[in-house]
């Protein structure tokens, strides 16, 4: 393992929703248990729950402004992001609860350091709400899965995994609740793998 030599580890996050796993782990890095500094928050959606997180904390927070497209970013505003994050200082870009398709830009200006969470044992349950897919398909268990992300839909090299059981008389609430207990362990441990320079 080589230790990183240039001190705490800049990481920007891109979330659309209410920032769990940012939240989850800002807690290691303001715990003394994660050598990162969270840099530059971004999200796509103005009122997400993930820039009052920043904010509160003192966080840079900013909001991406797409007009054209729903499910990703057109490739002049992607540059754009790439050109924050890349001013901020980023090295890892940490995607938590982001909901569109990342496209060239960020994947060529970040190559191998753009990293995402999803809540499934992938390859199985690509996509949206995948603890319902889950359900309804009757596995016995399913997950949360950090993957590098490539131009695909959760199709990236897989970084790491944990397992949830699903119960019965679980609802797509609940099991999506207990997923989202492990994706807040999963998800700062997987950033500490980067930290200590494992992850090269
Ligand atoms: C998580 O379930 C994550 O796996 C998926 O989106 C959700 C984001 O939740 N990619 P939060 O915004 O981090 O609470």
């Amino acid at each position: 393992m080589i230790p990183r030599a240039m001190g705490r580890l800049k990481i920007g996050v891109l979330g659309s929703g209410k920032g769990s796993n940012f939240r989850a782990i800002l807690s290691e890095i303001q715990a003394g248990r994660l050598d990162a500094e969270a840099a530059l928050v971004m999200s796509d959606v103005e009122g997400a729950g993930i820039l009052d997180l920043a904010r509160a904390a003192g966080i840079p927070a900013q909001v991406i402004r797409e007009p054209k497209f729903r499910t990703k970013l057109s490739p002049e505003v992607e540059a754009d992001v790439v050109e924050r994050l890349r001013d901020a200082g980023v090295e890892l870009v940490v995607l938590a609860g982001y909901m569109r398709m990342v496209k060239a830009p960020l994947l060529e200006g970040f190559p191998r350091r753009v990293i995402n969470i999803h809540p499934s044992l992938l390859p199985a349950f690509p996509g949206l709400e995948s603890w319902r897919q889950a359900l309804e398909a009757g596995a016995e268990k399913t997950g949360c899965t950090v993957h590098f992300v490539d131009s695909g839909m959760d199709t990236g090299e897989i970084i790491a995994q944990a397992e949830v059981p699903v119960l019965p008389g679980d609802t797509a609430e609940s099991l999506h609740a207990r997923i989202q207990v492990e994706e807040h362990k999963l998800y700062p441990s997987v950033v500490a793998r980067f930290v200590s320079g494992e992850l090269p």
